[in-house]
């Protein structure tokens, strides 16, 4: 994992005692508080299920029983190049199954999980809205239509070809200075 990103993560769940102050410890705040933490570092690492707990004075495994009851939040942390599947009925219709293996089988993860290193996240996710691309897959928020393997891998091509020049951009910069 970058270190940068870890740092950064590790800051924020320091600070996270402190955020909680602002709420209550009534058992009602559950939810408000998950979706605080879920802002703050876009999933729920299990760090912050604990400090959850301990501030509301639950159970670890409660706090993390209703999490997982709600769709809206995630275990796992999203990727630098976060993909999104959309497996809508159209999607579906049109192989959308079948990207998403390719994404699966490409980063040796499934859906819903993230690469150990932090760079990719795969999601599946409903109707995104661009049924007459379909089968859609997202990077971020940009839209990819009419997607079949061969643009599965086109875009992984093109993330390192981009790496790369990021890279060399960067020793430039360096050796500049
Ligand atoms: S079903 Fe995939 S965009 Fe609508």
């Amino acid at each position: 994992m970058d270190a940068e990103v870890f740092a950064e993560e590790k800051r924020l769940l320091d600070d996270l005692s402190n955020s909680l102050k602002n709420f209550g410890k009534e058992r009602g705040k559950l939810i408000p508080i998950l979706q605080m933490v879920q802002q703050k570092l876009s999933y729920l690492p299990d760090e912050a299920i604990q400090i959850v707990a301990a501030h509301l004075d639950l159970p670890a495994s409660e706090v993390y029983g209703v999490a997982t009851f709600y769709n809206q939040f995630r275990f796992n942390p999203p990727g630098k190049y976060p993909f999104k599947i959309c497996l809508g009925t159209a999607c579906h219709v049109k192989g959308g199954g079948i990207i998403l293996e390719n994404f699966e089988r490409k980063l040796g993860i499934k859906d819903g999980e993230t690469t150990v290193d932090r760079e990719f996240s795969i999601e599946r996710v409903a109707c995104v809205g661009c049924c007459a691309l379909a089968p859609v897959a997202l990077l971020g928020e940009t839209v990819h239509g009419h997607m079949a393997p061969s643009k599965v891998e086109g875009l992984f091509t093109r993330i390192q070809v981009e790496k790369e020049m990021a890279e060399r951009q960067k020793k430039q910069n360096e050796s500049s200075q």
